[in-house]
């Protein structure tokens, strides 16, 4: 495990993020937390317009970076005394959003003298389960993590402490784009996932509406949400009331993204015989599916983690916890 203060470096889909992390023998204090959302400039496209990310990576990089550094008390004259090494997020991400974090990372270690490391983006978010108030989380393995976003999917298997292995991801769209095609469908804006979230949980009476849980029962550790986005659509084109049952059909949505999230883990769980389920991912901050792991992995007697709320999207704190934690 690493030393001092780490800084990372977040900037692979539409959040341009900073932070300082320090590192000392088992404790891990977050310094600083400096997050730059686009989320207002891609609204109106209902998703992500990775050009756009690139140029407004650009412009707010720096600014970002010298916040945090500015926020966790380093004057900039002391970085190359005080930060011990940089971190930035490598894929999977947008190529053209991940080159901005990834040169300015290069040019800075570079010029300030400081070592510096790519990490992988998912790993990250799975690593931000180890932070717990201060303390390196003691989370015992095998674990099996599943990393939900706008961007990924990912089922890990973590054999022992440091050790990721992808076992399963999704064959076409990441459950958080599901959330988010299905908002856009309804009309009820982005990012899809906490809208759709509110409107199913105001939801007063159950509904009759169901939508499918694709490749549910494969074989396999892989996840495909397209199919279910293509029954939404064409239910939605049959019903002539569908804008008065929008809560209905985000109750439906919800359920079935979050049935399939948990039938394909516990799969991974028997099969890797894991002791911890870890969640991370924009996704894991849903409610509805933190209950629904929490209930059902109790009757197995395993720990569910999931990272506090800040920690779920994307963010560099959690570049930095990797960076630190493992080689
Ligand atoms: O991790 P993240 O910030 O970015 C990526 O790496 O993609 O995740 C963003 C995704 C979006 O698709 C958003 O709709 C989803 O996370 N999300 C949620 C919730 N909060 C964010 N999905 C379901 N329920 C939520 N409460
Ligand atoms: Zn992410």
């Amino acid at each position: 495990m690493k030393q001092g203060k780490i800084l990372g470096i977040e900037t692979s889909c539409d959040e341009t993020a900073a932070s300082v992390v320090f590192f000392k023998e088992k404790n891990i204090k977050i310094l600083s937390n400096v997050i730059n959302s686009q989320v207002k400039i891609h609204k109106k496209y209902g998703g992500v317009f990775p050009e756009l990310a690139a140029r407004e990576h650009l412009i707010n990089i720096l600014p970002v970076i010298d916040k945090a550094l500015i926020d966790a008390g380093i004057g900039r004259k002391n970085v190359a005394r005080e930060v011990s090494l940089i971190s930035f997020a490598g894929s999977p991400g947008l190529i053209t959003s991940l080159l901005i974090g990834s040169v300015t990372a290069n040019v800075l270690a570079c010029t300030w003298g400081i070592e510096f490391k790519e990490v992988d983006h998912v790993e990250s978010h799975i690593c931000a389960n180890f932070f717990n108030k201060q303390r390196i989380e003691k989370i015992e393995f095998p674990a099996i993590a599943l990393t939900v976003s706008g961007g990924h999917t990912s089922l890990v298997y973590m054999k022992s402490f440091g050790k990721f292995e992808v076992i399963g991801t999704t064959l076409d769209d990441a459950a958080g784009e599901a959330f988010d095609k299905a908002a856009k469908m309804l009309d009820l804006g982005y990012p899809g996932g906490p809208v759709i979230s509110k409107m199913a949980e105001s939801l007063k009476k159950k509904t009759e509406i169901v939508l499918p849980r694709p490749m549910e029962n494969s074989k396999d550790f892989n996840f495909s949400f397209s199919g279910l986005k293509t029954s939404l659509f064409y239910k939605l084109q049959k019903d002539l009331l569908w804008e008065k049952r929008k809560k209905e059909y985000s109750w439906a949505v919800e359920d079935a993204i979050t049935d399939i999230l948990l039938k394909k883990t516990f799969k991974a769980v028997q099969k890797f015989k894991a002791k911890s389920v870890l969640l991370s991912g924009g996704v894991s901050a849903n409610y509805v599916l933190r209950d629904k792991f929490d209930i059902f992995f109790k009757k197995e007697e395993i720990p569910v983690y999931y990272p506090p709320l800040e920690l779920c999207t994307d963010n560099a704190v959690m570049v930095a916890i990797r960076a630190g934690l493992f080689n």
